[in-house]
């Protein structure tokens, strides 16, 4: 099969993860006939410092006359420190989600055997936990009308969801829940928010009407994040917000034993960006100290949307001998690490064989 790949390398440590992904998918493309094309195109600081603007034109033509897009990171401190900055990396991948209408973001999380003594949360908690979290992404808080005072002494962003962005969000959480274990858990603030008060009345009309057959349960958000650290083993698909989704993965990525393992999928009903949820960690850029594993995990995702089942099932399986053979990067294996690149060829490696 020949597929056309838009690849977003982004800021700090993004190109570094980037090239290890794409030798895994080459590995991927020779073991197994494929051809896989990669067309580079700029986003986030690296745009602005190119162009001025952080989702050049260029790039949205990229994304959509590919087949799908694989994206690094973004963010750079020399815009996170300044407040006045006019422009930001972030309104990049933001721009892009909208622009391609990428309202949901899967979020897959679960424990990896040969980490379980490393994770910082005990053993007994963390055995067997197996999640995935469906986060709205184009919608809420983050896009609602934003205002500053002329004074800039007051500021506002607004919550804003309609039904329609919460029932199509919904079927997909709601849909991926009859493939595992049934349950879905709807994480709001329902008990304080409107705009959460809709989500629970139009899930749950949702609910009776198609999927009655799933066990449904609702969980405040600020309940939800201690029950993630306390037991995740409870929860099987979360759907929830575009913020609270935002917070609460980062939570969960702690259950994996690294944020540098999670990876994600941003899906519409045209396009599909796949994404590691780490940020742009520049401390670390060009240090060779990068996990490469969730943007590798990320490509697997990409191919699953391929319907490349199989291949996507090799870069698992090489990703957890990886990670069982205790060939990590510092933030998985500090005793004895190795480096991005290392990571990188370990696992194309693995799957050439
Ligand atoms: C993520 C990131 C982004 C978000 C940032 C970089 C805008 O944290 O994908 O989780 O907040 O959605
Ligand atoms: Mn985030």
């Amino acid at each position: 099969m020949h597929k056309n790949i838009a690849v977003l390398a982004g800021d700090g440590i993004g190109p570094e993860v980037i090239a290890e992904a794409i030798k895994v998918l080459q590995a991927i493309e020779k073991k197994y006939n494929h051809s896989f094309s990669f067309e580079q195109a700029l986003m986030g600081a690296a745009a602005i410092d190119a162009t001025g603007n952080p989702l050049p034109e260029e790039t949205i033509k990229t994304c959509t006359s590919n087949d799908a897009i694989l994206f690094g990171a973004i963010g750079d401190p020399k815009y996170d420190n300044n407040p006045d900055a006019k422009v930001r990396p972030e309104q990049g991948l933001l721009a892009l989600r909208k622009a391609l209408n990428l309202y949901c973001n899967v979020r897959p999380v679960a424990a990896y055997d040969a980490l379980i003594d490393k994770a910082p949360l005990k053993r007994e908690r963390i055995e067997g936990a197996d999640l995935v979290i469906y986060r709205e992404l184009t919608g809420g808080i983050y896009f609602g009308e934003k205002r500053e005072s002329e004074n800039g002494d007051v500021a506002s962003d607004l919550c804003k969801y309609s039904k329609e962005e919460i029932i199509r969000v919904a079927h997909l959480a709601f849909k991926a829940a009859t493939k595992r274990n049934n349950k879905l858990t709807l994480v709001d603030k329902a008990n304080v928010l409107a705009s959460s008060r809709l989500w629970r009345s139009t899930v749950t009309e949702l609910h009776q009407k198609h999927y009655s057959t799933v066990d449904l349960d609702y969980l405040f958000v600020d309940n939800a994040a201690m029950q993630l650290i306390l037991n995740p083993s409870q929860f099987d698909v979360i759907l929830t917000g575009n913020l609270f989704g935002d917070i609460i993965s980062d939570e969960a990525s702690v259950i994996g034993g690294s944020i540098g393992l999670l990876a994600s999928a941003s899906v519409g009903d045209k396009y599909a960006l796949f994404e590691p949820i780490h940020g742009s960690f520049p401390q670390g850029a060009g240090k060779g100290i990068a996990n490469p594993i969730a943007t590798i995990l990320s490509a697997a995702m990409m191919l699953e949307h391929f319907d490349m089942h199989v291949e996507a099932k090799a870069i698992q399986s090489a990703v957890n001998n990886t990670i069982n053979n205790s060939i990590g990067t510092p933030d998985i294996s500090p005793e004895k690490s190795y480096t991005t690149t290392e990571v990188g060829s370990h696992i194309s490696k693995l799957i050439l064989q």
